[in-house]
């Protein structure tokens, strides 16, 4: 009998994209799958295809044991509620994870990111790893998704950078895999279908690892506009990023970002994405080619 498949964080980008393969690509029915959220009216659009909503709250444990109940194996994507103070995300993860085993769920999957043990510069690491620890606690079959950083995320970056030609960064020779968040959906769907039970980690990233400086040559082959990287100790880049009106906290995260790159930890390429989903991964080059005119305007 076919599984029922749960995907929490469902009206986010990643969890659209993860139900979309579940649908269209495995080909799995439709009221196999739960989908949950905060608010069930966000998924209507799954809810007309026949997929079943739910809403859970990561806040709320009950809300989480009562969408989890009937459910075979669960994808607990990671919220985005980074709190780096008061530790919040992974007390979220925890209650999903406690919730998980209340509800008999057989198999859990989980989106973390690559090495995130306690010595990773990235000031949010330990939401990952904590949850890592939980899920392994919890004596559940487990599969973890290290998920590399997303090509996407270069739209936060790029524009500004192209703008003005100049890309400040603390991340050095460090390299970087990024992957298309589509193609980690694609290979996180992949897992949730597979019968297996055995306990797996992946770390899911893009083809090719690429320094910043590299990056900034493929940029201007593309673009045909000018991009100087320009490299400035973490402190200089914090102050830089506060002053064009991020947060102190979100500039700090974004600092610890390039610190991490620069140690060689995110430096990683693995077949993980194609393996598991059986299709080929979209290139740097393609990413920066199909947005072209969002990235330079
Ligand atoms: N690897 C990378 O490069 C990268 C980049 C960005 C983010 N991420 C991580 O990957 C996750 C998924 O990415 P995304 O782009 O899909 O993020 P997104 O579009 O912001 O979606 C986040 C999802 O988390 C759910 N959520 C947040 N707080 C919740 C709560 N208290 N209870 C239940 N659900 C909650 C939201 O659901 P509702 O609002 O519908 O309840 C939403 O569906 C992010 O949350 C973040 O942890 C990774």
């Amino acid at each position: 009998m076919t599984q029922t498949l749960l995907v929490t964080g469902a009206s986010g980008q990643l969890g659209r994209g993860v139900i979309n393969h579940l649908l269209d690509t495995f080909k799995v029915p439709a009221g196999r799958i739960i989908a949950t959220t905060r608010n069930p009216e966000n998924l209507a659009e799954l809810a007309a295809r026949g997929v079943i909503t739910r809403a859970a709250d990561f806040d709320d444990t009950l809300s989480l044991e009562a969408a989890f109940k009937g459910a075979d194996r669960v994808l607990i994507i990671s919220t985005g509620e980074i709190d780096l103070l008061h530790g919040k995300r992974l007390r979220q993860h925890q209650n999903a994870v406690a919730a998980a085993k209340k509800a008999g769920v057989s198999h859990l999957l989980y989106t973390s990111m690559p090495n995130p043990e306690p010595v990773s510069p990235v000031l949010f690491a330990n939401d990952h790893y904590g949850t890592e620890q939980a899920i392994k606690a919890s004596g559940i079959p487990y599969t973890i998704f290290r998920n590399g950083w997303y090509q996407e995320n270069l739209f936060l970056s790029l524009p500004h950078a192209i703008a003005s030609g100049k890309w400040y960064t603390s991340a050095g020779d460090g390299r970087m895999a990024h992957g298309a968040r589509d193609d980690m959906a694609a290979a996180i769907a992949a897992g949730l279908v597979a019968a297996s039970s055995e306990s797996e980690t992946y770390t899911l990233t893009g083809p090719q690892a690429y320094t910043t400086a590299e990056i900034a040559a493929l940029v201007s082959e593309v673009t045909g506009k000018p991009l100087d990287v320009v490299q400035v100790p973490d402190e200089a880049l914090t102050e830089g990023v506060k002053a064009a009106g991020v947060p102190e906290d979100f500039a700090r995260i974004i600092v610890s970002f390039d610190a991490n790159t620069r140690s060689g930890r995110i430096a990683m390429v693995t077949d993980a994405v194609e393996t598991l989903s059986g299709r080929k991964s979209k290139t740097l080059k393609q990413f920066l080619e199909a947005n072209k005119a969002a990235l330079a305007g």
